[in-house]
């Protein structure tokens, strides 16, 4: 049902069942998505703000200022999480969680992990409005530098909080021009001696568009996600011998591009071959010193493999890795293949999944069950606590791009579902 036939009471159906459940203000969503999304606005309609820059600071303050007037208490651990609270009536009893992260891609749109946390926010607003309290406390979380892009270990804030990075390697991290993430915290005011306990958590949910085709082409309204697949991020080096572009003859340069050259076929081949599912992605290709006239003496890219069969996965990995050493040995150049990061699958928890589940069916919403392709700080959330999320579609599966649209519709839709499924597993 959209929400101009809602409002007005002009059902696009007769009266039915899903017309007495709660349902959150879509229009108050949108706006603040609106609102939010001109922090760090692109010429190109998308939003850049990275981890811990001014403007990723900027969209912190502004849901923190939302978040209190919602009648939320807000903190900051050590890692630059920021969690809003709403008590319960059980006010010790262990909270549900809702939220996602407010950081972008350099060339992100306005809804990847905004609306979770705004679709976050709008439930505990509605339940404001309904006068309702429930039984366990709220917590609603913006996870820091989940896209893991300025700073190279993504969803770092949640594995940092669920014990699965260390706080000093977190605090390590560091971005192209050598600024560190424990620098950047510091210079935007965020306190390191913060506490960094985790609150004890009954369930926690995060609402996200899908970031891929699926739902779109299936004409279904709600993704009920039943896990996350197996990810990691690799840096291929090739050592090669800086020489002039010019008089150096051909057969004597030790010439890092003619790896690249012969192993990307090679890579894109071997992913094929492990079906539709498997996933490779070449996003960035440095060469040193970078001077068009000057043969690099050194060449680092990144490879991320991604597939939602565990065997497949680890083929993948082992497959590329020989692959990158075959081809070092064609060309008789040093170098190798270093695993800088990775997330194994994770499959959420049949509870919180039936909350979802129940929640799309009581709103009348088609959905469908899958596997997320995109990470998200769930997977470490699940470590710790019984976790599912609910995706909505988004225009031509797009994101990672200023381009990213989903429909008010839609966002109102999963807004919705969460809010229910909150309102279920809150309340047991
Ligand atoms: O890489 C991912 O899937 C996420 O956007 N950090
Ligand atoms: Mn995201
Ligand atoms: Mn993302």
């Amino acid at each position: 049902m959209g929400i101009i036939a809602a409002r007005e009471g002009r059902c696009a159906r007769p009266e039915t069942a899903s017309m007495s459940i709660p349902r959150v203000d879509g229009e108050r969503l949108w706006s603040r998505l609106m609102a939010m999304a001109q922090i760090g606005a692109t010429p190109k309609g998308g939003c850049n703000r990275q981890a811990l820059t001014d403007g990723d600071l900027a969209g912190r303050e502004l849901f923190a200022r939302w978040a209190r007037a919602a009648g939320c208490t807000v903190r900051v651990d050590a890692i630059g999480n920021l969690f809003a609270h709403r008590r319960g009536r059980a006010a010790s009893s262990p909270a549900v969680l809702i939220g996602s992260h407010l950081d972008t891609q350099p060339t992100g749109g306005k809804f990847d992990g905004v609306y979770g946390v705004l679709g976050g926010l709008e439930v505990l607003e509605t339940l404001n409005d309904r006068g309702l309290e429930t039984e366990r406390p709220l917590e609603l979380a913006v996870w820091c530098n989940e896209e893991g892009c300025r700073f190279p270990a993504a969803m770092m804030g949640s594995a940092v909080w669920a014990g699965r990075m260390p706080l000093e390697a977190a605090y390590a991290l560091t971005d192209r021009s050598g600024a560190s993430v424990r620098g950047e915290l510091e210079r935007l005011g965020i306190d390191l001696k913060a506490p960094l306990e985790r609150q004890p958590l009954a369930a926690a949910l995060e609402l996200h568009i899908e970031q891929g085709p699926v739902l779109e082409q299936r004409a279904k309204r709600i993704g009920i996600i039943t896990g996350v697949q197996h990810m990691s991020r690799h840096e291929v080096t090739v050592l090669g011998q800086e020489a002039h572009a010019g008089p150096t003859p051909m057969e004597m340069r030790r010439d890092p591009i003619r790896v690249l050259a012969d192993l990307l076929p090679r890579l894109y081949a071997l992913t094929a071959a492990h079906g539709p599912q498997a996933k490779f992605t070449v996003g960035i290709i440095e060469t040193f010193p970078g001077s068009p006239n000057t043969v690099p003496g050194r060449l680092r890219f990144t490879v991320d493999l991604r597939h939602p069969d565990l065997e497949s996965y680890r083929a993948l990995r082992a497959e590329a890795e020989r692959e990158v050493a075959a081809a070092l040995a064609r060309h008789r150049l040093e170098g190798g293949i270093e695993c800088v990061w990775q997330a194994p699958g994770v499959v959420f928890d049949a509870g919180c999944i039936a909350a979802v589940r129940d929640a799309a069916a009581a709103l009348e919403l088609d959905a469908l069950e899958m596997v997320s392709g995109a990470g998200h700080d769930s997977v470490n959330v699940a470590a710790v606590a019984p976790t599912a999320m609910i995706f909505v579609p988004c225009a031509q599966g797009l994101s990672h791009n200023e381009a990213e649209s989903a429909s008010p519709a839609d966002v109102e839709n999963g807004a919705n579902v969460l809010l229910n499924a909150v309102l279920k597993l809150a309340n047991t």
